[in-house]
């Protein structure tokens, strides 16, 4: 079952162009703090709010599916590829207008943070659970030089984030270094690049204890206070993977009624963060979009 995460073949993305390879993700003190101590500004969208509104536009080509939105004068194009077994629409949030829209709450303030920042974003799902290399690679290539073109974004540096590639261009790894397999594979191959003369970085991300508010500070609609009672160990670090912890007989022995389908998710990748070992994750967007902004020249 830990497969779940950006489990990514690579592709073409055009060449030259910086790519980000989340594995996940860290977290320092100070966000653990803030996360415990400032309840209701903790929630990471606020600052997005007077900023970004989600607007997505969606289209069907080449058998599948892509949601996209364009800020006011966007500076770059960001092509976001999902983790396996996700969707296009696990990006975008919800609303009345989108209402096959997921919004995965690490995805979604990934979404924010690009937008926010006047990328202009570009998801597309993926023909099955995993990406594939030989025709799929050809059709995300077609589609993105297509949709680039249709939308006048052309002279904007393109940056990927969530796939790996073939050429080579600066890569950034983000990933949960407990996955230790694949650090071992990360760290080789940040050597083999290295050696190719490409530029290489990486952000290690660490586990979270799970606060009692951890999970309504991440989850929009999630209200609830959670004692991670039965699967936190006595520091308040999740003992397991989100995916195979018990959580919802917990949260059912609690009375804690979040056991709507929509919640069930959400709820799955952020106790996969905090444990750190194999999901997505926003909490270094600064990081990765600085990284992304110093590459762009
Ligand atoms: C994708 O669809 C377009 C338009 O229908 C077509 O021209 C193109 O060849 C397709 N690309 C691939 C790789 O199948």
């Amino acid at each position: 079952m830990l497969n779940r995460g950006t489990k990514l073949k690579a592709w073409h993305v055009p060449q030259k162009y910086p790519i980000v390879v989340p594995d996940m993700f860290l977290v320092s003190v100070s966000v653990a703090l803030v996360l415990l101590f400032r309840k209701n500004d903790a929630k990471p969208w606020n600052r997005f709010v007077s900023l970004v509104q989600f607007d997505p536009r969606r289209e069907f080509r080449n058998g599948t599916d892509l949601i996209w939105q364009i800020p006011d004068s966007p500076k770059a194009v960001l092509f976001l590829a999902h983790g396996y077994g996700l969707r296009a629409v696990d990006f975008w949030e919800r609303s009345i207008e989108r209402p096959e829209c997921v919004g995965l709450p690490e995805d979604r303030l990934l979404v924010l943070h690009a937008l926010a920042r006047k990328f202009a974003v570009l998801t597309i799902s993926s023909a099955g659970k995993c990406w594939t290399f030989e025709k799929e690679r050809l059709v995300v290539e077609d589609i993105i030089t297509w949709w680039v073109k249709k939308h006048n974004l052309g002279k904007l540096p393109l940056v990927a984030l969530g796939a790996s590639s073939e050429d080579y261009p600066p890569t950034l790894f983000v990933h949960m270094p407990k996955d230790t397999s694949r650090k071992w594979k990360i760290t080789n191959f940040m050597g083999v690049l290295r050696s190719k003369g490409v530029d290489v970085a990486e952000i290690e991300c660490m586990e979270l204890p799970l606060s009692p508010t951890f999970l309504s500070d991440r989850i929009r609609g999630f209200d609830q206070t959670v004692s991670g009672r039965g699967f936190v160990d006595e520091n308040g670090y999740m003992k397991q993977d989100g995916r195979v912890t018990p959580w919802k007989d917990a949260l059912r022995d609690s009375k804690i009624n979040l056991l709507e389908k929509d919640l069930m998710h959400p709820v799955d990748e952020d106790l996969n963060l905090a444990f750190a070992y194999h999901e997505m994750t926003s909490l270094q967007s600064d990081e990765i979009f600085k990284w992304f902004e110093s590459h762009m020249n």
